[in-house]
């Protein structure tokens, strides 16, 4: 019985942890639904990439090289003017939210 109780106690205690790790919907979300889809995981192209579940750090830096025009080639093109318009924080904001999605 005790063991019992305790085991709930955890389910409900990584439960909270968990919602309280997921960011609220960036307000430049939007912008990148209309062509990564919701939650970027249901792009409108299938040579447009997913977002959902990749790795913070990696969408920083990719969305730092399109800003910078660091990185061209490919669909690129797409990509710089939407990155022109990310502030750093936005950049932050929007990589901590893509990687949260499943
Ligand atoms: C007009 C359509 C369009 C919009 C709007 C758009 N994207 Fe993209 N995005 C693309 C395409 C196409 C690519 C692939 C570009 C390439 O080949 O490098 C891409 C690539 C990316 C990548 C790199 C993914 C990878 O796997 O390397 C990231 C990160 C990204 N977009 C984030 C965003 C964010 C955040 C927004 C909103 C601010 C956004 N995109 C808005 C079309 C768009």
């Amino acid at each position: 019985m005790k063991k019992a109780f305790f085991g709930l106690v955890l389910v409900f205690a990584s439960s909270a942890v968990f919602a309280a790790d997921a960011p609220a919907t960036p307000k430049k979300e939007p912008l990148c639904r209309a062509c990564h889809g919701p939650n970027g995981a249901a792009p409108i192209a299938p040579n447009y990439p997913k977002l959902n579940g990749q790795n913070k750090e990696y969408l920083i830096s990719s969305l730092k090289a399109y800003k910078a025009g660091d990185r061209k080639g490919g669909l690129a093109a797409a990509m710089v003017g939407q990155a022109k318009g990310l502030t750093d924080a936005d950049i932050e904001e929007l990589a901590a939210y893509y990687a949260a999605q499943k």
